[in-house]
């Protein structure tokens, strides 16, 4: 998709060298996708809400080269240092687009990026990171060739780009929630590229917040690419990705509506399933740790005595993302703070919410 020969520079003609920005948001699966088959195909649709203050900056420089050749010139700094090994993997993820972005192989380019939040916290950076590489690309082809004028244009390709770096980084792309895989309750979507998923909400999605209880820091014990693959051996795989498909479905309806009960019985069964489908592969992962469990039974007691519709989600790590309407902030904070904070890593919370998507600066 999206191969595009055309797109050579004339030579004789070189651009002016310039530079590219993004700010680009985290997101949280609710419906998790979790197994992929293909060039990045998930196996089954995933629904996302779109954060606001977990995200990636990136900065990409370019310049035409002055003397051409066949090779993709990258320098790379992660906050404001040489990575080589980011580097290294940032030139395979560009020479595997050069069908994409044929122009990439004639320009010296300098990428400069970094995260609002700590790499290797457990905080999925892949996501807002690729999708933030995906989006710079896209307004470089649409500022050397004017190709991508159209915003749906533009954000399709920006989607489709994101989703061949990191499956997940491919709903970034949209403001408050996206969808990404083909399912008949959401027209137009693809397992290409995700879709915008604003529109089905109600106001309350839309003013929600996500305060993610760091649990532990430590690296994950295995990475989102073997974890996928595991699937693929998985005796529940295939009850797992028609569960996944049919509570999509239950889910839009919860969105649309506001049934936060729905809503968070479906979050939270989610989060639960994707770790029992890691327990139960081979070999088996056992990511959650006493406090994350600890938590959990914190957040069901203080749902049945107040009555608050608190609930929780966990990526593939340890960590808890506490979700929550913005009406009762005040008080899950203060909850928090007594009560939660304890379990956590040097009592470290992020305070993140859903938010209006990726941003040009
Ligand atoms: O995008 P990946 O390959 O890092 O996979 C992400 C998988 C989960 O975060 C566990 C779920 C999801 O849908 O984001």
């Amino acid at each position: 998709m999206y191969e595009n020969p055309r797109l050579i520079l004339d030579s004789s003609n070189p651009p002016e060298p310039g530079e590219i920005l993004w700010r680009t948001p985290s997101n949280i699966a609710i419906i998790k996708y979790w197994g992929k088959h293909g060039v990045q195909l998930p196996r089954n649709p995933s629904l996302s809400l779109t954060l606001a203050a977990s995200c990636t900056d990136t900065v990409l420089e370019y310049a035409m080269k002055e003397a051409p050749d066949n090779a993709i010139d990258l320098e790379f700094y992660f906050h404001g240092e040489e990575n080589e090994a980011f580097r290294t993997k940032t030139l395979a993820f560009l020479e595997s687009l050069t069908p994409q972005f044929p122009f990439l192989r004639q320009l010296q380019l300098t990428v400069r990026t970094g995260n609002s939040f700590p790499h290797s916290t457990g905080i999925a950076s892949s996501a807002s990171g690729m999708a933030a590489l995906a989006l710079c690309l896209c307004s470089l082809e649409d500022r050397l060739f004017g190709t991508l004028q159209e915003a749906d244009n533009f954000d399709t390709k920006a989607s489709c780009i994101a989703r061949l770096g990191s499956g997940s980084a491919c709903r970034s792309i949209f403001p408050y929630a996206a969808v990404w895989g083909a399912t008949p309750a959401v027209s137009g979507s693809s397992d290409q590229f995700a879709v915008p998923a604003e529109d089905l909400l109600h106001p309350v999605f839309k003013d929600f917040h996500d305060d993610i209880l760091i649990v532990s820091t430590a690296e994950k014990s295995v990475s989102s690419r073997a974890g996928h693959a595991l699937m693929e051996g998985n005796p529940y795989a295939e009850p797992r990705y028609a569960q996944a498909r049919n509570r999509l479905t239950v889910l839009v309806d919860a969105l649309r509506t506001g049934d936060l009960e729905t809503f968070g019985k479906i979050a939270e069964d989610e989060a639960l399933t994707l770790h029992a489908l890691m327990m139960c592969s081979n070999p088996s992962f056992m990511l959650l740790r006493p406090d994350t469990v600890a938590l959990i039974e914190k957040i069901h007691a203080y749902r049945r005595d107040t009555k608050h519709p608190v609930y929780f989600t966990l990526d593939a790590g340890p960590n808890i993302h506490l979700l929550y309407p913005g009406e009762i902030v005040a008080e899950v904070r203060g909850w928090i703070e007594d009560d939660l904070k304890q379990h956590c890593a040097d009592e470290w919370v992020i305070q993140d919410w859903v938010g209006e998507g990726p941003e040009e600066l």
